[in-house]
């Protein structure tokens, strides 16, 4: 069933009281019945958070990003199979950050996502173009293509696992956010994909979010959009009071 989510990608920031402090304020929310709230933390929280939400409905705890592989020497990664340990329910698998910094290919992803799916992780797979292939207007077939490569050849099960966060590499802290009308354009040839790949069915039921410069101000006029199920937030989800607007932008 597709779902309305506010997902928080709080990267590398906040160190133990702070992310305390926010985490505290956000699990004392009362979050809308039609909403799932989804908060990734780093890594070193995960656990503490994860057994602070277990109770509580609709508010969910995210990985941002795990290893291809089960177990292994792998100094300094954290598996798929170690998340679920723990009971993490969902991971970010490919955000540009990491495909930038980290050189994450196509390919690779494919790969952590399966890890992901075999252990039973709920992939948010991210997608989006630099600026350059914006100005030559390839954008929709940049998307579709990393979409292809990643996902392309999961089973009728395994996609209804992934919810997409289309992240135009552009828009991601700079201020500056696609339009509504942007946002909406890639979500509809991303949702067509998804249909032309599996089944109308599955790509209608798929939740793909708008992540890159969301905030209180212009999240609901984004999450209003047809093909818009909500956002990935980064900087605005590092206020509660902001990230509580963001809550609180579906109609
Ligand atoms: P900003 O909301 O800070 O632009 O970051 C978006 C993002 O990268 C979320 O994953």
């Amino acid at each position: 069933m597709r779902k309305n989510i506010a997902a928080g990608n709080w990267k590398m920031f906040k160190d133990a009281a702070s992310a305390n402090e926010l985490f505290e304020k956000l699990i004392a929310t009362e979050i809308p019945e039609n909403v799932i709230t989804v908060i990734a933390p780093p890594f070193i929280y995960l656990k503490e958070f994860v057994q602070k939400a277990s109770s509580k409905d609709r508010f969910l705890i995210a990985a941002q990003n795990c290893h291809h592989a089960t177990e292994g020497a792998y100094t300094g990664e954290v598996s798929a199979m170690m998340l679920k340990s723990i009971n993490i329910p969902y991971v970010i698998i490919g955000h540009s950050e990491r495909r930038e910094q980290h050189a994450e290919s196509n390919e690779m992803l494919k790969m952590k996502v399966l890890e992901a799916l075999n252990y039973g992780l709920n992939p948010i797979f991210c997608c989006g173009e630099p600026l350059e292939i914006r100005k030559r207007e390839e954008h929709i077939s940049f998307v579709t293509k990393q979409i292809t490569e990643s996902l392309g050849t999961l089973n009728h099960d395994q996609i209804s696992q992934i919810v997409i966060a289309y992240e135009p590499i552009w828009a991601i802290g700079t201020g500056e956010t696609a339009s509504p009308e942007q946002a909406q354009e890639m979500h509809e040839a991303i949702r067509n994909h998804i249909s032309s790949l599996f089944t109308e069915e599955i790509a209608n039921n798929m939740s793909i979010l708008y992540g890159g410069s969301v905030k209180a101000s212009n999240a609901n006029e984004i999450f209003s959009k047809p093909d818009v199920d909500g956002g990935l937030v980064g900087g605005a989800a590092l206020d509660a009071d902001s990230f509580i607007k963001i809550i609180n932008s579906f109609r």
